[in-house]
C-alpha cells in the first residue's frame, strides 16, 4: 500500500516537473471581454501543444501598467518567458540584451515569406526575429451606433468638420456623442485620427514618424488641435478614467452614438452577439477612408538559460503563427491576420474592409505606423506627445498653445 502510495507519488512528481519545465510565463494586458476570449485561444493552442500556460495578466488599456510591471520584473533578473511587447519597444528590449531569438523556428516555417515586410521587419533584431506577430489591428476607425444617428436625423461624418456638425445634431436629440475613456492613451487615440484626418499621411509621416521640425511647426498642425479642441465638448462629464471597453458598451447599448478606437472595438461589439452593417457600423474615422493607422500585437521572447524553457517558446511561437491561430484568435479579437494568404470567408465586413485598406494604402503611402499605440516612435517621443494631448484635451488650452507644449515636449524627448 505505502509503497503504491508513493509510486503514485513519484509519478505525480515527475509529471508535474515535466509540465512546469514546459510551462510559459505570459505577460499580457488582454482583460475585456473580447480580449479574455482571444488571449484564451492561445492557451488552448499551446495546452494542446503540451505547453503548459502560466497567465500574467496586467490590467490596463493600451498596456501602459503591463509595461512598468514587465520594467520591474525584468529589471530583477526574473522576466517572463514571453512578453507582449511591440513595435521600437521590441528593438529597445533587444538591444538591452533580454530577448532570445526564435529564428530557427522563423526559418524552418518560412516566416520571411509567410509576413509582410511591414510586420516582419518589427519582429527582428539584428537580422534574427525575437517576436512572433498575432495580428494587425487598423486603429483609425469610427464605431457608430445607426439607430442613434437615425433617431438624431444625423449622418455618419467622412470629415472632421462633417463630424462636428453630426455631433451636434446627436447632442440635441439627447445623446451622448462621442463615447470616451478619458485615460491618456485614449485621448492619443482621437489625437491620433484627427492628426491622420486633417493633415493626411503624408502630414502624419513626416510630423509624427520623421518628427520633422517644419512639418510640427505648420499651419495643419495648429488646425489638428483646433479640431482635436472641438471635441472636449462631445463626450459626457463621467468620461475621466473611464476603460475603453466601457466607452465601447455605451455605443452598444445605445448610450453614445460614436467612438474613435482601434478594432479590438470590435471583439466587444463580437462577444455582445452584435452584426457589422446591422447593429452597428464599422468606418474609416473621418478623412482618413485611404489609409492605415497600423498596430502589431507581437510577443517578444525573453532569454531563458533552461532547455525546456527555450523548447517552451519555440512551440509558442511555431502556434502564433500557424493558421488555426491567426483565424480564431483575429476572429474574436476584432484585428485581421498577420499572416499572409488566409482564407477571408469566416471574418466579417469590417475585417474586410481592414484587409483590403491594408493591401490598398500600402500602394498609396496611407499605410502608417500608429503613434499612439507604440509602433511609430520610441517610447520617451510616445510619452511625449500622450502628455501633451491629454493635458490640451483637459484643459482649455488654444489651438496654438497646443502647437508649442507639442514641439516643446517632443524636442525634450529626444
Ligand atoms: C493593443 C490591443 C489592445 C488595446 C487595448 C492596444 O494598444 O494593441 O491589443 O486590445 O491596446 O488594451
Amino acid at each position: 500500500m505505502i509503497k503504491r502510495t508513493l509510486a503514485a507519488c513519484v509519478a505525480a512528481a515527475t509529471l508535474s516537473t515535466a509540465a512546469q519545465a514546459a510551462d510559459v510565463e505570459v505577460l499580457h494586458y488582454w482583460t475585456s471581454g473580447g480580449e479574455a476570449k482571444s488571449v484564451a485561444y492561445l492557451k488552448e493552442k499551446l495546452t494542446e501543444a503540451g505547453v503548459g500556460w502560466k497567465d500574467f495578466a496586467v490590467a490596463g488599456g493600451g498596456g501602459e501598467n503591463a509595461m512598468t510591471v514587465l520594467k520591474s520584473r525584468a529589471v530583477s533578473g526574473n522576466p517572463p518567458t514571453a512578453a507582449q511587447i511591440k513595435g521600437p519597444s521590441i528593438q529597445e528590449w533587444g538591444e538591452l540584451g533580454f530577448l532570445s531569438d526564435i529564428d530557427s523556428v522563423a526559418k524552418a516555417n518560412n516566416w520571411d515569406a509567410l509576413l509582410p515586410g511591414v510586420v516582419s521587419d518589427v519582429m527582428k533584431h539584428d537580422g534574427k526575429y525575437v517576436a512572433a506577430p498575432v495580428n494587425v489591428h487598423r486603429v483609425n476607425w469610427l464605431w457608430a451606433n445607426p439607430e442613434i444617428f437615425q433617431k438624431a436625423g444625423a449622418t455618419i461624418p467622412t470629415t472632421w468638420d462633417d463630424f462636428l456638425v453630426q455631433a451636434k445634431k446627436i447632442q440635441d436629440a439627447g445623446y451622448i456623442a462621442l463615447a470616451h475613456g478619458g485615460q491618456a492613451w485614449q485621448d492619443a487615440t482621437v489625437f491620433e485620427a484627427v492628426v491622420l484626418g486633417v493633415g493626411g499621411p503624408e502630414y502624419y509621416q513626416k510630423a509624427f514618424v520623421e518628427l520633422d521640425a517644419d512639418a510640427l511647426n505648420s499651419a495643419t498642425t495648429e488646425e489638428v488641435f483646433r479640431v482635436f479642441g472641438e471635441i472636449r465638448g462631445l463626450i459626457d462629464e463621467n468620461s475621466p478614467g473611464r476603460d475603453w471597453n466601457v466607452a465601447t458598451s455605451m455605443v452598444i447599448n445605445g448610450e453614445a452614438a460614436m467612438q474613435i478606437m482601434g478594432d479590438w472595438a470590435k471583439g466587444e461589439f463580437t462577444v455582445a452577439g452584435k452584426t457589422p452593417g446591422v447593429d452597428y457600423a464599422c468606418v474609416a474615422a473621418p478623412g482618413t477612408s485611404g489609409s492605415f493607422t497600423f498596430n502589431v500585437d507581437s510577443f517578444a521572447f525573453f532569454a531563458q538559460s533552461d532547455a525546456d524553457a527555450q523548447k517552451a517558446q519555440q512551440e509558442m511561437a511555431k502556434q502564433i503563427l500557424g493558421q488555426d491561430f491567426q483565424k480564431v484568435f483575429n476572429l474574436n479579437k476584432g484585428s485581421i491576420p498577420a499572416r499572409l494568404g488566409m482564407a477571408r470567408d469566416e471574418f466579417d465586413s469590417c475585417a474586410h474592409a481592414s484587409m483590403d485598406a491594408f493591401v490598398s494604402s500600402a500602394q498609396t503611402g496611407g499605410l502608417v505606423p500608429s503613434f499612439a499605440h507604440g509602433m511609430a516612435v520610441p517610447e520617451a517621443v510616445s510619452g511625449a506627445i500622450y502628455d501633451t494631448a491629454t493635458n490640451f484635451f483637459n484643459s482649455d488650452q488654444s489651438a496654438a498653445e497646443g502647437k508649442a507644449q507639442l514641439i516643446a515636449s517632443i524636442q525634450a524627448a529626444m
